[in-house]
């Protein structure tokens, strides 16, 4: 018997070979899609790798929708402020100088009606579809960690620089998501 290649098979391995792009051309747009909608929507923010993280955090965000994800980004943005005042909390407690406690009570008053009203608020807006409240609310957790770290311009330096970031960058991601829902 000859060991030769059959003119069928040379015919399947053309078949396979033409057919292979094909497959790849029409599963991977639809991969973009729905697959991937975390890295799609992370894309359409202002921190795309902090975006991804935090929402690959949370095994939930796998099988959430758009208005799912802005709603774990929320949740996360609401962890967070409340960790920020927790810290805060815990620096005035170790009695620091006179300045540097001014500073940090101004801070910790910032982030108070943030953790207790302005963010549950808004996640509250966002769970019944009313998005431009829902961010204004969310937007306001970055303008009070703003404001909080510009109160250490002077002699004393901030304790809370990455706590503050952390908490804008993360108030953007989220009102970036929200804007999704708003032009949808
Ligand atoms: C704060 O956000 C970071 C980044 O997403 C996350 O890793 C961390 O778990 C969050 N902190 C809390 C208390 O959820």
């Amino acid at each position: 018997m000859k060991n030769s290649i059959s003119p069928t098979s040379i015919f399947l391995m053309l078949l396979l070979l033409l057919h292979v792009p094909l497959i790849q051309c029409s599963i991977f747009p639809l991969d973009d899609e729905s697959g991937n909608l975390i890295e799609h929507t992370c894309k359409k923010t202002s921190h795309y790798d902090l975006c991804l993280s935090s929402l690959q955090s949370n095994p939930q965000s796998a099988t959430a929708d758009v208005k799912g994800l802005a709603q774990i980004m929320a949740d996360i943005l609401l962890a967070n402020v409340t960790d920020t005042l927790n810290y805060i909390e815990g620096l005035i407690k170790q009695s620091p100088e006179p300045e540097l406690e001014r500073s940090l009570t101004y801070c910790a008053e910032l982030y108070i009606p943030v953790v207790k009203y302005t963010l549950p608020q808004a996640i509250d807006a966002l769970s019944k579809g009313h998005y431009r409240f829902a961010n204004y609310g969310i937007s306001d957790a970055a303008k009070e960690a703003d404001t909080c770290e510009k109160k250490f311009s002077g002699s004393i330096q901030s304790p809370l620089t990455d706590w503050n970031n952390l908490v804008d960058g993360l108030s953007d991601v989220a009102v970036d998501i929200v804007n999704i829902l708003l032009k949808g």
